[in-house]
C-alpha cells in the first residue's frame, strides 16, 4: 500500500501528517511502514540526527544501471516497524529518466505500508501506484485555487488542516478542489510543540491520532 501526502503551500502540515500517519501505522504493529522523504524535513520531525548517506534524491539522478534494490540499502530505521529513506544530498530536481517509474513500482511492490512525503504536487507515476494520495491543506482560497488548476487533481482525499477564524470551510474546500475531505486536523499549538520539541514520535498528540487513526 502506497500513501502519498503532498500541497501546493509552504507550511500546510504535510510533513507532520506524513510523519504521524507513519506512526500510527508502525504502532498497529500489523505490517513494517517505510517513510520516504522527498521534502527533506521527515528527520528533523521525527527528531532523527540528520542522516549523512544517499538517499531518495541521490537514487532518482543515479545512472539507470543502478537498481530498484539499491533503495533498501538507503532505509534507517526510525522507531520498531518504521524505517525512512532520506532526501539525500541531490535536491534540485534532476531525475534520470524513467526513475520515477521506477522507484513507483519498487515501493508498490514493497511488503507493508509505504508513505511518501512528495512536499509539492507529486510526479505521475507516483500517483498511479497510490493507494491514497492526499492533499494536505488549509481553508485558504489561494491553496484551493491552485489546487484546483491541477487538472486532474492528483488526490483521493484532502485532509484539512482546519484554521479558526477562517471563512472557508468543508465544504467550499471539497467544492472548490473537487475531492472529498477525509481527515481535518486542527490547527493545535500542542501539535507545533510536540514537532519543536522533538517529541511528535514519542508522543503523538490526540489532535493529530484520532482523526488519522480514521484515515489509516
Ligand atoms: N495541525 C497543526 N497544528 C499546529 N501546528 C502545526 C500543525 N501541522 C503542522 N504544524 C506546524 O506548522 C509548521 C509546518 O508544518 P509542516 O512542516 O508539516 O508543513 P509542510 O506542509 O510539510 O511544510 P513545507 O512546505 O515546508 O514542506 C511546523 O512548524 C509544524 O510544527
Ligand atoms: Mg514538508
Amino acid at each position: 500500500m502506497v500513501i502519498v501526502c503532498w500541497s501546493v503551500k509552504g507550511g500546510s502540515g504535510t510533513t507532520v501528517v506524513a510523519a504521524s500517519l507513519a506512526l500510527t501505522y508502525a504502532r498497529r504493529g500489523a505490517a513494517p511502514v517505510l517513510l520516504v522523504d522527498l521534502a527533506g524535513d521527515l528527520p528533523a520531525v521525527l527528531a532523527l540526527p540528520e542522516p549523512e548517506g544517499p538517499g531518495a534524491t541521490d537514487w532518482l539522478a543515479a545512472d539507470a544501471d543502478v537498481a530498484a534494490q539499491a533503495l533498501e540499502r538507503l532505509c534507517v530505521p526510525v522507531v520498531d516497524g518504521l524505517e525512512l529513506i532520506p532526501i539525500g544530498s541531490i535536491t534540485h530536481g534532476d531525475v534520470t529518466a524513467g526513475r520515477w517509474t521506477e522507484m513507483a513500482g519498487w515501493l508498490a511492490a514493497r511488503h507493508g505500508t509505504v508513505i511518501v512525503d512528495t512536499g509539492a504536487p507529486p510526479d505521475p507515476a507516483l500517483v498511479a501506484v497510490a493507494t491514497t494520495s492526499l492533499l494536505v491543506i488549509r481553508p485558504c482560497y489561494l491553496a484551493a485555487r491552485k489546487a484546483a488548476r491541477l487538472q486532474p487533481v492528483p488526490a483521493t482525499g484532502i485532509v484539512l488542516v482546519t484554521e479558526p477564524g477562517r471563512a472557508l470551510g468543508r465544504r467550499q474546500i471539497e467544492s472548490a478542489v473537487g475531492v472529498v475531505v477525509i481527515a481535518e486536523i486542527p490547527l493545535d499549538p500542542s501539535i507545533a510543540r510536540a514537532v519543536d520539541a522533538g517529541l511528535l514520535a514519542a508522543r503523538l498528540p490526540m489532535t493529530l491520532s484520532r482523526p488519522l487513526g480514521r484515515v489509516a
